[in-house]
């Protein structure tokens, strides 16, 4: 008998498939073919099986009934109940109304997704799975049970998915979507985080921060500042540049000044992180050292360099490393629209 979790190990560690053969063989071997077979290990009968095509293929007919054929089995009334399923229905893709809807007139309903599905085999049958269970133990690759997803969702808003980020990393729609459900968690900005961080541990750190942009608190979402579904920018930020993404709710950043910053205008990644940052204000350094980068104080006003001028004197040096350091003077650090602002102090 072939051994199904074996197989779906196997698939998991994306073995070849001779090797695979020869493995679900040996467990045959193993399991079933008599007490003199499971002593020898016999090599040579594991070379001609590897040659024996696999049966692990999707099913082709589509049941008769559609849903109704399904909901015989997967309903919470139905006596054989399996799995409840009929949170779908409470969800967009149930729309009879909306002629694109897997459940408009003439739709397949559940084999839109779930793929042909008549007589399907199960789990502890002798069979091997036919079904697209769309699960990440399904024997089918992302990309096979993506397919009837994109079939109608491959739009402007998912044409990268192939190219970029995730879709480049192989994911399922499914790591991110839940579809028998009446609201996806993924689609609402309060728990959209919850699903990235299942991947995502090191940004789950960043958010908790002591500086961090609201998403902790449910009022942004990553999606925000990213296209999940992949984008040609660097870290599929969803604007066309970095800058760009946070223009789209600090536009007053954006300008035009009389007097630019030159590093603001460029990037706004120089002095601020994104997600969090154990400093005031998301920066990645405080002043002074975040100024002193790029600047020197040459240029400066004299001030005292002796003893005298040292902060815990309280001498004429402390203001330019106590409290707001630089920005003590420097207020306009993003730019100017004074007249005199050149040295962004107005
Ligand atoms: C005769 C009853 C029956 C009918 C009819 C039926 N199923 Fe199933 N289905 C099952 C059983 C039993 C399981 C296995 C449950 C398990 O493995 O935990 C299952 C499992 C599944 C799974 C999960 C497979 C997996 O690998 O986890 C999907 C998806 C599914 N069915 C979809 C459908 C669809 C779509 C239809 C209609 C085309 C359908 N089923 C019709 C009984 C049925
Ligand atoms: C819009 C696509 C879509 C449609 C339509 C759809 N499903 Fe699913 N189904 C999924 C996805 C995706 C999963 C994977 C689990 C999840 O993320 O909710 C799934 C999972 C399942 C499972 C496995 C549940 C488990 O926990 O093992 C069953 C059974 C199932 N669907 C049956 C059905 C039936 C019956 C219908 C029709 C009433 C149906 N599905 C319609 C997308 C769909
Ligand atoms: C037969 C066509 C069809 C198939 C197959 C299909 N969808 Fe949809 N999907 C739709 C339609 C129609 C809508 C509603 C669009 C709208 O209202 O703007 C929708 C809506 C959605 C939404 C938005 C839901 C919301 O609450 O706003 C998501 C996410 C989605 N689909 C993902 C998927 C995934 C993932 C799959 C595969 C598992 C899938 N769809 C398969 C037609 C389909
Ligand atoms: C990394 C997580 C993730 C994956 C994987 C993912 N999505 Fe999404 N999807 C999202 C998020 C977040 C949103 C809501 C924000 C937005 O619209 O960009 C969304 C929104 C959607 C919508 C509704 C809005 C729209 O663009 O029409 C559809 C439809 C959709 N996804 C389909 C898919 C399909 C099909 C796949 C697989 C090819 C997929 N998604 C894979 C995270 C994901
Ligand atoms: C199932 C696991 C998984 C989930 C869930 C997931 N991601 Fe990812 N993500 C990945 C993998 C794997 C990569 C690596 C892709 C690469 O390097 O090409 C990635 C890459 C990224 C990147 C790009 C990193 C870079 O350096 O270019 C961003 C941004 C991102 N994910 C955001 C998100 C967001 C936002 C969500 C939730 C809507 C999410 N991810 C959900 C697995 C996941
Ligand atoms: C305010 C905008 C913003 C929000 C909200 C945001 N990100 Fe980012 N994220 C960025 C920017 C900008 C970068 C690129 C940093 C760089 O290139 O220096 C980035 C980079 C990333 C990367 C690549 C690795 C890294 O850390 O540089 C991942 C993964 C990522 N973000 C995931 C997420 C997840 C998950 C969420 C939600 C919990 C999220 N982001 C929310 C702006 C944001
Ligand atoms: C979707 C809207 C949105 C986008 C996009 C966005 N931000 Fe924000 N930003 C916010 C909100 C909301 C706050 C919090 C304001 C508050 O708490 O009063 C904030 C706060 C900040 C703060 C001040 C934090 C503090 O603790 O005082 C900085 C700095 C910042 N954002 C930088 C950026 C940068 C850099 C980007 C681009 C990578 C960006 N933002 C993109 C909405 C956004
Ligand atoms: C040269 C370094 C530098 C660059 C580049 C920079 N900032 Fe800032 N930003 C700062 C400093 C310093 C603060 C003050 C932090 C504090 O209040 O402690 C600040 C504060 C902020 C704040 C919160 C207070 C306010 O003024 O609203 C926002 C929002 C912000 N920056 C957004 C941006 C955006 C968007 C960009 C890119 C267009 C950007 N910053 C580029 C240094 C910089
Ligand atoms: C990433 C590099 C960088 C960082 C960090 C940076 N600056 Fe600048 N700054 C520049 C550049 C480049 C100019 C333009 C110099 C020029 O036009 O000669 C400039 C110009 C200035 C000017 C105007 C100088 C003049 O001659 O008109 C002041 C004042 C200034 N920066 C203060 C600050 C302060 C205060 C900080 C810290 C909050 C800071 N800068 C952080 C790169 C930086
Ligand atoms: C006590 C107020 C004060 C403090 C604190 C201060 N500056 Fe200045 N800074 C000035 C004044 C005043 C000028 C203008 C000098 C002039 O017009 O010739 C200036 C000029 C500059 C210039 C332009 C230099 C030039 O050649 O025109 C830069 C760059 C600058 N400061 C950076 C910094 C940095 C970095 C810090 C923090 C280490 C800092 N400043 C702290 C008052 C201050």
């Amino acid at each position: 008998m072939p051994n199904i979790t074996l197989l779906r190990r196997a698939r998991t560690m994306r073995l070849s498939k001779p090797l695979l053969s020869a493995l679900l063989a040996l467990a045959a071997l193993s399991s079933g073919a008599g007490p003199a077979a499971a002593q020898t290990p016999a090599a040579p009968k594991v070379v001609t099986a590897a040659a024996t095509p696999l049966p692990v293929v999707q099913g082709t007919r589509y049941s008769e009934k559609g849903a109704d054929t399904c909901l015989n089995c997967h309903d919470e009334d139905a006596d054989t109940a399996v799995h409840t399923t009929a949170a779908m229905f409470k969800s967009k893709h149930a729309r009879r109304g909306d002629p694109r809807s897997p459940f408009a007139k003439g739709g397949l309903q559940c084999e839109s997704c779930h793929g042909p599905g008549y007589n399907h085999s199960i789990k502890d049958s002798k069979k091997l799975p036919t079904i697209n269970s769309q699960k990440a133990s399904s024997f089918m690759t992302p990309a096979q049970r993506n397919a009837p997803c994109l079939g109608c969702h491959e739009n402007s808003a998912r044409n990268a998915w192939h190219a970029e980020g995730h879709g480049r990393a192989d994911l399922a729609c499914a790591s991110c979507h839940k579809m028998h459900t009446a609201k996806d968690p993924v689609m609402a900005k309060a728990t959209e985080a919850q699903v990235c961080y299942t991947c995502h541990k090191t940004q789950r750190a960043e958010f908790q921060r002591a500086s961090a942009h609201p998403v902790r608190q449910g009022k942004m979402g990553c999606s925000d500042c990213h296209n999940a579904h992949g984008n040609s920018t660097p870290a599929m930020l969803a604007g066309q540049t970095l800058n760009q993404t946070c223009f789209s709710c600090h536009a007053e950043k954006r300008g035009p000044l009389l007097w630019e910053h030159a590093p603001v205008a460029e990037d706004c990644g120089q002095c601020h992180t994104s997600h969090g940052s154990p400093r005031a204000g998301l920066l990645t350094k405080s002043a002074p050292l975040l100024c002193q980068e790029c600047h020197t104080v040459a240029g400066h006003p004299a001030v005292s360099r002796t003893a005298a001028g040292l902060p815990s004197q309280g001498g004429a040096g402390a203001i330019f490393v106590t409290a707001g350091s630089c920005l003590n003077c420097h207020t306009q650090v993003h730019g100017s629209n004074h007249p005199a602002g050149n040295k962004l102090m107005r």
